[in-house]
C-alpha cells in the first residue's frame, strides 16, 4: 500500500512525465523548424491557393478604380496580382481582399507629384509577407523617387518558416528568399526593422515621415503609440494611411483614426472595398 505522500508524488511524477512527452510530440510534428509564428506545416496544396488567387482576382472595386482615377495613378496590374499571389493569398476565414496596395501606390505617386520625390521617408508597420512595402517601394520606383520604406514587423527576415502562402510546398523559407523576385526594390528602398512598433518605431529618428501606412496590431492603443511616435514628423500635406478603418470589425482603429484626425488636423478621405475593408487615408492640414 502506498502512503498518501507517495501517492501525490507519483502523480506529480506521471504528471511531469506527460507535459515531457507531450513537449517533444509537439517538437517532431514541428520538423526541425521549432519556430512556427504563422503555421507549423504548409496548410494547403498551391492548387488551393491558386484557386483562391483566381477568385480574389475576378473581384471586382468600383469605389477603389474612382480613387485610382481621382490619383491619375494605378499600379501595373500584372505585377500587382503576382506580388499578391505570394504574399496576400493566404488560407483564411474571411474573404481575401488586397486593395490596400493599389490605395497605397496610388496615394504614393500623387505624394509624390504634388510634394516632391527627394529623400522621402515612408513607414510601414506590419510587414508581413512584404505586400505592402513593396507596394510602397514600386510607387518610389515608378516615379522616379529617392528615399526608403521602413517596415516593422515582428516576425524575422532571415528565419525559415512556413508563411501560409504558395511557396510553402517547396519547405520553410525565409522573407529574403520569398521576395527574392524582389531584390531589386528592396535593395533600394526596404529596410526591415524586426520588433515590436511600440518600441522600435519611437527609437528611430526620422528627419520627416511624409508617409505612413498603420497595419500592425489593430487595437486604440496600439494605433494611437504608433501614431505618437511619428505626430511630431509629418507636415502638410503628409499622410497617414489607417488599414481596417471598419467599425464593426476594428472599433479600436477607429476611434483612434478619427481622434487623430480631429485633433491633430487630418483631412479624411474613406475608402470602402467592401463591407469587411475599409481604409482612411488622412492628409495633414
Ligand atoms: C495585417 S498584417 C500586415 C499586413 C501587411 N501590411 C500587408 O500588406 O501584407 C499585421 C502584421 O503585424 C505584425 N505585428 C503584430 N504585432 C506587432 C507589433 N507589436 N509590432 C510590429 N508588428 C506587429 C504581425 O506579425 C503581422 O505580420
Amino acid at each position: 500500500m502506498l502512503t498518501e505522500a507517495e501517492m501525490k508524488n507519483t502523480s506529480r511524477l506521471f504528471a511531469r512525465s506527460l507535459d515531457f512527452l507531450r513537449a517533444i510530440f509537439r517538437k517532431c510534428s514541428r520538423g526541425k523548424y521549432g519556430y512556427a509564428p504563422l503555421c507549423e506545416t504548409p496548410l494547403a496544396q498551391p492548387s488551393e491557393y491558386y484557386r483562391l488567387w483566381h477568385e480574389a482576382k475576378s473581384r471586382t472595386y468600383p469605389s477603389v478604380d474612382r480613387y485610382e482615377q481621382d490619383c491619375e495613378a494605378a499600379i501595373e496590374p500584372d505585377w500587382f496580382h503576382q506580388l499578391a499571389l505570394l504574399t496576400q493569398v493566404v488560407i483564411k476565414r474571411s474573404e481575401l481582399c488586397y486593395q490596400h496596395g493599389r490605395l497605397l501606390y496610388s496615394t504614393l505617386v500623387r505624394y509624390v507629384r504634388t510634394q516632391g520625390r527627394d529623400h522621402l521617408t515612408v513607414v510601414d508597420t506590419g510587414t508581413a509577407r512584404g505586400f505592402s512595402a513593396l507596394c510602397l517601394a514600386k510607387a518610389l520606383h515608378d516615379m522616379g523617387a529617392t528615399g526608403k520604406v521602413v517596415t516593422f514587423d515582428v516576425l524575422p527576415h532571415d528565419v525559415k518558416i512556413f508563411w501560409n502562402c504558395v511557396r510553402d510546398a517547396d519547405g520553410p523559407r525565409t522573407r529574403e528568399s520569398l521576395l527574392k523576385d524582389y531584390s531589386g526594390l528592396i535593395k533600394r528602398y526596404l529596410i526591415f526593422q524586426r520588433g515590436d512598433t511600440y518600441q522600435e518605431l519611437a527609437k528611430m529618428s526620422f528627419p520627416r515621415v511624409n508617409f505612413a501606412f498603420l497595419d500592425s496590431v489593430h487595437s486604440y492603443d496600439h494605433v494611437m503609440a504608433e501614431f505618437s511616435s511619428i505626430r511630431d514628423l509629418q507636415k502638410t500635406g503628409d499622410i497617414i494611411l489607417f488599414d481596417d478603418y471598419t467599425l464593426g470589425v476594428y472599433p479600436g482603429v477607429v476611434r483612434a483614426a478619427d481622434e487623430i484626425c480631429l485633433t491633430h488636423g487630418y483631412l479624411k478621405n474613406v475608402v470602402t472595398a467592401n463591407t469587411q475593408r475599409r481604409y482612411l487615408v488622412a492628409e495633414k492640414r
